[in-house]
């Protein structure tokens, strides 16, 4: 794959960025989560900023600081969603490579849940606002919004689905069937869907190369 991140490219632009998956508190010691590690928007903002962006990076997993990003740390899918859409008003991107709850408790317990009476526990879930769509369906003329698929099956057509349904520009359909990529890994392997281009496979890549390639074109788009 051809990259060419020279630095610079992304001068004056805003960039909002989520990572990590969101937690969904059960009660006050435990939550439901998922297995994503934040890797691939750690990268994303990284090779931003190296490219002169402004970047807000709204994550759950605290990790290396990244030297000319700003961090906002969230927990649950709703205080994402809120950080999100008050950072995205004046912003160029947004990309949503956080992995995102898609349900939460239906309530919260405000003690500690105790096995004592409970020989089996029945937990509701409810389902969380979607970030990446109401975002899609609020970006105005200029503003890009990426997101991500996780598949096990069908990858691409579920991809292209969420593409049009969430209104985004470019939609990263990432095969999570298989262990080499994905999730915990260093590396990803990945299809860039758009609305108007051929969709573009990319090589089994570190996640950084994989960064490159999603801003390569996010620099065309807004130029
Ligand atoms: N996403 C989001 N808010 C949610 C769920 C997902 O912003 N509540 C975003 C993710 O960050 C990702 C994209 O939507 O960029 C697709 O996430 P994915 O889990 O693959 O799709 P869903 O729409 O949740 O559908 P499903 O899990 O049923 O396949
Ligand atoms: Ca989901």
């Amino acid at each position: 794959i051809r990259i060419q991140a020279r630095g610079g490219e992304l001068k004056g632009k805003k960039l909002v960025i989520t990572a990590g998956g969101t937690r969904e508190a059960l009660d006050p010691v435990r939550y439901l989560t998922n297995r994503s590690s934040g890797k691939m928007g750690y990268a994303l903002a990284q090779v931003a900023a190296e490219l002169g962006a402004t970047v807000v990076l709204i994550t759950t997993t605290k990790r290396e600081e990244l030297y000319g990003v700003r961090e906002i740390v969230v927990t649950s899918t709703r205080d994402m969603h809120t950080a999100v859409v008050q950072e995205f008003s004046d912003a160029d991107v947004f990309i949503s490579s956080a992995a995102v709850s898609d349900y939460r408790p239906a309530s919260q317990a405000e003690n500690k849940i105790k096995k004592v009476g409970h020989e089996n526990l029945t937990i509701e879930l409810i389902q969380n606002p979607d970030i990446l769509s109401d975002i899609g369906h609020m970006k105005k003329a200029g503003q890009i919004v990426v997101g991500f698929a996780a598949e096990t099956q069908n990858v691409l057509a579920s991809a292209q689905k969420k593409l049009s349904k969430k209104n985004a520009d470019f939609l990263i359909a990432n095969d999570v069937s298989n262990v080499d990529s994905g999730f915990d890994s260093d590396n990803n392997k990945v299809t860039i869907l758009s609305r108007d281009k051929d969709p573009e496979k990319i090589e089994l890549l570190p996640k950084i190369d994989i960064a490159r390639a999603i801003l390569d074109r996010v620099v065309k788009t807004l130029a």
